[in-house]
Parts: C-alpha cells; sequence; structure tokens
C-alpha cells in the first residue's frame, strides 16, 4: 500500500496539523510504505518573503521529524528537490476542465478571506494532483478540507486514463473521522492563514499560556456550572484525552467549582506535556543540520527515480519527445 501526505511550508505547524493529519500519519509508517514531503511549490502560491519560505521549509523538515518521521521507515523529501512533479503537473492541465477548478472550495474561501487571485492559487489542484499520482499512489489521509482536492486528483487521472490506457492508479482518501476539524482559539477552524493556531512549538510556557488565554470562552459567572459541548477549549483539551479523563474533565465543567481561567491553564499543560519528547528531538536536529539535509537528500534521490520512470510512460503515453 503506498501512502502519500504532503504539508505546507507555509507557517509554523500548530495542533489543527498535528491531530488532523500528522499524528495519524506517524501511526501509519508502522503498517505502509508511506511517503511525505513537505509542498514548498504549494507554499509559493501564498509566499511573500523568499528568506522566509526557505526558512519555513527546513523548519517544518525539523519538526515533522522530531514528530515522529522515521527516515528509516518513511520516504521524506522537499517536493521541489524533484521537479519531474512539475512537468507532469503541466501535462495533467490539458485534462484539467476549467469548472473543476472554479468549483474548488479552497481556492474560493482563500479568495474570500482576501488572498489575492492568482494562477498559481487557482491551479494548486492540479499540482496535488501531479504529486498523488507521480508516485502512483494508493491512498491520501488528508483533513476534511483537502478532500476536494483529492477527487479533483481522481476526475483528473480518469480523464487522462480514457484517452491513454490505465497509466495513472486512482488514489482514495483517507480521513480520520474522530479529528475532523480542529477548532482554533476562535473556534473556526484552525489554521495559520486564519491566525488562530496554537503552534505546536511555541518557544516558552508563558507563551503558550498567554495563547491559551486568549481562546474565546463565553462569560459564565465563576461559581456556576460550566457547558462543555461548545467550549473550545474543553474541545481543543478533548484531542489530548482518553475517553476516562474526558469524562473527569466534563465533570470539572459540570461541577461548578472552576472557571475557564482553570481550564485555560490545564490545557496549556496539556499540551505542553504532549510535546515534552518532539521538543528534545527538535534541539538536536537545529544543532545537526546536516543530518537534516541528509535525510532530505536520500528521500529525494528515492522520488526522482521513482519519477523519471513514472514520466518516461507519461511523455511517452502524450507524444512529447
Ligand atoms: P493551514 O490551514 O493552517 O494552512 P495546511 O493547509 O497547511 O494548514 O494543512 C496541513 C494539513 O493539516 C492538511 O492535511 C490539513 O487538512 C490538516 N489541517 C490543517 N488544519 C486543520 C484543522 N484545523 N483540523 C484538522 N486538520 C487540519
Ligand atoms: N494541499 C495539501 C494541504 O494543504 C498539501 C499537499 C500538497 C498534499 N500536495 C499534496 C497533501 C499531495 C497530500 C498529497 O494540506
Amino acid at each position: 500500500m503506498r501512502i502519500l501526505t504532503g504539508i505546507q511550508a507555509s507557517g509554523k505547524l500548530h495542533i489543527g496539523n498535528y491531530f488532523g493529519a500528522m499524528k495519524p500519519m506517524i501511526e501509519l509508517q508502522e503498517k505502509a510504505e508511506l511517503f511525505t514531503f513537505i509542498a514548498n511549490y504549494h507554499s509559493l502560491t501564498t509566499s511573500k518573503d523568499a528568506n522566509l519560505l526557505r526558512e519555513l521549509t527546513f523548519d517544518a523538515a525539523i519538526d515533522y521529524l522530531s514528530l515522529g518521521i522515521d527516515p528509516e521507515k518513511t520516504t521524506f523529501w522537499v517536493q521541489s528537490d524533484a521537479p519531474q512533479v512539475l512537468e507532469l503537473y503541466w501535462i495533467l492541465s490539458k485534462f484539467t476542465p476549467m469548472g473543476l477548478l472554479e468549483r474548488a472550495h479552497s481556492y474560493k474561501d482563500k479568495v474570500a478571506k482576501g488572498i489575492g487571485a492568482n494562477h498559481a492559487l487557482f491551479s494548486y489542484p492540479v499540482l496535488m494532483a501531479a504529486d498523488i499520482l507521480l508516485l502512483d499512489t494508493q491512498k491520501v489521509p488528508v483533513g476534511k478540507d483537502q478532500i476536494q482536492h483529492v477527487e479533483i486528483t481522481r476526475d483528473i487521472a480518469t480523464k487522462f486514463n480514457n484517452e491513454y490506457g490505465e497509466i495513472f492508479t486512482l488514489p482514495e482518501y483517507v480521513v480520520n473521522e474522530e479529528v475532523a476539524t480542529i477548532p482554533g482559539i476562535d473556534g473556526q477552524k484552525m489554521s495559520k492563514s486564519y491566525k488562530n493556531a496554537i503552534d505546536i512549538f511555541i518557544e516558552t510556557e508563558k507563551k503558550l499560556q498567554k495563547r491559551c488565554n486568549k481562546i474565546i470562552s463565553s462569560s459564565t459567572p465563576l461559581g456556576e456550572p460550566l457547558e462543555y459541548k461548545e467550549c473550545n477549549i474543553y474541545n481543543i483539551a478533548s484531542l489530548f484525552l482518553d475517553e476516562d479523563r474526558k469524562l473527569e474533565l466534563q465533570q470539572r465543567y459540570k461541577s461548578g467549582q472552576e472557571g475557564y481561567g482553570h481550564f485555560k491553564k490545564y490545557l496549556k499543560e496539556l499540551i505542553w506535556e504532549e510535546f515534552a519528547e518532539a521538543r528534545e528531538k527538535r534541539e538536536m536536529y537545529m544543532a545537526n543540520p546536516n543530518l537534516v539535509k541528509d535525510i532530505l537528500s536520500d528521500g529525494a534521490n528515492k522520488i526522482r527515480k521513482i519519477a523519471d520512470e513514472k514520466m518516461k510512460i507519461v511523455r511517452d503515453a502524450v507524444g512529447i519527445l
């Protein structure tokens, strides 16, 4: 089973990325042939600063390795180190009706949020299709917001295959229903672009507490029972808790003896504790950047080989000499 997942390097990793994409993925590497890359060409669609993009790409690689990507088990690389994907992107563009992209939610959402429309943002799903199809990916673990992109990939692959035979494998998306969409501090989907994220590797415990304190909660006065179901603090905290501990926390809400301030403090402790080991590993990788470069370079070598073989077939099919 070949599984592919990509992450954008457009900002620091947050808890939504972790529970929505990374944690399930890290668990998968025990069971399947996992391919993971930093999607820096995709990040370019919204990047304004070259140094920042470079930095974020490398930081994301370090973060991934720290959080549990094991290069012995998983092929890990940076998207732009296997540029064959751009050739495939162009070829696939011919099999992509405009209407298919015009219907893409993620594009429409980004434009609605004030991100300037440009062609790269518009054709983003075609590049994602190229990532997926280049490697004959069978499964793509994604957050709910990315399902449509995998569907678009299937549409494009089907159109291509109808014309040239069974060249591309049709991928399937896998969504971890339990985690669904992780809310941010304002209760909307947590996202770098919405500035409502809690970063995994926030520098200090104090800063993390400050961030938790910003979570919007209702204004029930201290001393009254609190509703946990709609509470952003509870919803984020529950990600870190097993069933018993969730019930415990629900009891604390119902008891009326604690206020939101207490739960924000508790949430800070949960987050800080969960990532303690990853923080240590991260220090180690930051002190040894060449180790990270070697891992990425090994990954890219492997991908370039696979990509060259696939592109031979694709070029041949469409008549590119
Ligand atoms: P962002 O929205 O912050 O820009 P990305 O688009 O880089 O995040 O998302 C990277 C991965 O993390 C994707 O698989 C995406 O579905 C997942 N993800 C991001 N935010 C969330 C969230 N709030 N809940 C669940 N999964 C998420
Ligand atoms: N669009 C994905 C995201 O924002 C990142 C991505 C790019 C990706 N190419 C991919 C994910 C291929 C899976 C497979 O999260």
